[in-house]
């Protein structure tokens, strides 16, 4: 991407000594061009929460530099259990794009493959910058297999500009180079066809405006912002020739999660006849979830809603004012799920696709979906205690009776019922084996580590008991609570 002239991707390592990493802090664009520089995996968290880098692809990227910033700071004799602490934070950072624990897994699994802690820090470096190039070559190709369906279009409307709309920033910005859905419109510029771009607004961060519509001035190609809600109206009208848009997290049955309001373009894209297409690198697929249903969707500050900031012209300075009433409450879902039956295809580095399991297997035959295993683990005091959905599962960690751990990252699928908390696994435990787990309750987190004392298959699922062990320093008593039932129920039992 060229901004003013000069070529700039959305994060690099310092080319001096390598031990930072450079990012546009993209909270600042459109009104001012910041570099910011991170220095060690905590300065990669707060970019990621906090948004100073955002996208699925850039979130994956940064994740994967933030891994090898803590290994360059890790002793040399402990840069796995750095890695693992670091790894298991970062994950926390934000739920819903893939992206971001697959790079953190890519950088643990190279680091895992070389023994010596020099030997480590070097494979962290090498996978984090094989992490970015990556992304930006398979947005590129993703870019040449777009180009043909804004030709076919122009063809067919002979030469006329091609309408096309699309949502949040699925573009240079949310990846490393290219972009997802603007690199078939970077491509087809190149080609010299003619595209227009409807730019949703994108509420509340307001990504469209002020990020897609920014990145496509500085790139020449005709846009117009629209609200969000005027999509429906523009297709209508037949003022919109297909709609292009990202992903943060894909089934591998094709059920897409993208940014909120993704699904409405959708439904007006099939009640309009317009094709709905959904341009992804295959780092966005997950191939553990059957369901869009089970794809944990994060929930932001209601502030984001109720607040807006913008350049205030006369003092040049940017300004965040208060947009509601004092008091008015607001709820803020970041995602939402567009279902497979509603798009036309699902462009990919290795070419367009239907989003069925099917096609999607068949286009990528080396991916394996694993197989997933339940753990129930049943409190047999406190039980009242245990509200619905007032605990969310961050992440666990696997100890097995070998020593090796696993680490599970949050966007599995936690239940919580009168009969304790469930939870999914892709791995099999054992009796035995040992279960680090992170809950959440409202704000806090908290530790919990247990030993599992007992299993059996039940329903398809394999169903774990688990003996509370110990909690984290910190915890909190509520857990100490559960801590004590855990242990009650182990001492009643034997
Ligand atoms: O909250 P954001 O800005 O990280 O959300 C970004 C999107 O929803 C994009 O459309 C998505 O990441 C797809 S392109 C990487």
């Amino acid at each position: 991407m060229n901004i003013n002239g000069y070529h700039f991707r959305t994060i690099w390592p310092d080319p001096e000594d390598n031990k930072s990493v450079y990012i546009i802090d993209q909270r600042q664009l459109p009104h001012q061009f910041v570099i910011e520089s991170l220095t060690n995996v905590n300065d990669a968290i707060t970019a990621i929460k906090d948004m100073h880098v955002r996208g699925a692809g850039l979130i994956g990227a940064t994740a994967g530099f933030g891994m090898y910033l803590a290994a360059i700071k890790a002793p040399d004799h402990d840069v796995d259990k750095e890695l693992e602490a670091a790894a298991i934070r970062l994950n926390k950072s934000r739920p819903t794009a893939k992206n971001l624990s697959w790079a953190v897994e890519r950088v643990l699994d190279a680091t895992k493959k070389v023994s010596k802690g020099v030997e480590k820090k070097k494979a962290a470096y090498a996978t984090a910058c094989e992490i970015a190039d990556e992304d930006a070559a398979f947005c590129k190709q993703i870019g040449l297999h777009g180009l043909e369906l804004i030709a076919a279009i122009s063809k067919k409307k002979k030469g006329e500009p091609v309408n096309i709309l699309t949502h949040c920033n699925a573009g240079w910005l949310a990846f490393v180079d290219y972009g997802s859905a603007t690199a078939p419109i970077y491509a087809a510029r190149d080609a010299g066809i003619a595209v227009h771009v409807w730019v949703d607004e994108t509420r509340p961060w307001n990504q469209g405006a002020k990020l897609t519509a920014w990145e496509l001035q500085q790139e020449d190609i005709a846009n117009t912002l629209i609200t969000d809600n005027t999509g429906g109206h523009l297709m209508q009208q037949g003022l919109v020739d297909i709609v292009i848009v990202g992903s943060d997290r894909t089934t591998h049955t094709g059920d897409v999660a993208n940014k909120i309001g993704t699904y409405l373009k959708a439904l007006a894209a099939h009640d309009n006849n317009i094709p709905f297409y959904v341009a992804l690198p295959s780092s966005t697929f997950d191939w553990e979830l059957e369901h869009g249903a089970q794809i944990s969707i994060e929930q932001r500050s209601g502030d984001e809603i109720t607040w807006i900031s913008g350049m205030d012209d006369t003092t040049g300075k940017i300004t965040t004012v208060r947009l509601v009433a004092t008091g008015t409450k607001a709820v803020n879902y970041s995602f939402d799920v567009t279902p497979a039956r509603l798009i036309s295809g699902l462009i990919t580095e290795r070419g367009i696709v239907q989003a069925n399991k099917e096609a999607i297997h068949a286009l990528f035959p080396d991916k394996k979906t694993q197989v997933r295993h339940g753990i129930i683990m049943t409190p047999t005091e406190h039980r009242h205690s245990i509200r619905k959905n007032s605990l969310h599962l961050l992440d666990y960690l696997i100890i097995d009776q070998n020593g090796l751990q696993t680490i599970y990252s949050m966007g599995r699928t936690l239940d919580v019922s009168e009969n304790g908390l469930k939870l999914e696994t892709t791995k099999k435990i054992s009796k035995g084996d040992t279960l680090l787990i992170t809950v959440g309750l409202e704000d806090d987190l908290v530790d919990l580590r247990g030993e599992v004392v007992h299993t059996e298959i039940l329903d398809g699922f394999h169903i774990t008991g688990i003996e509370f062990i110990d909690i984290s320093a910190d915890g909190r008593r509520i857990f100490k609570k559960y801590a004590e039932a855990f242990r009650s129920l182990q001492t009643n039992n034997s």
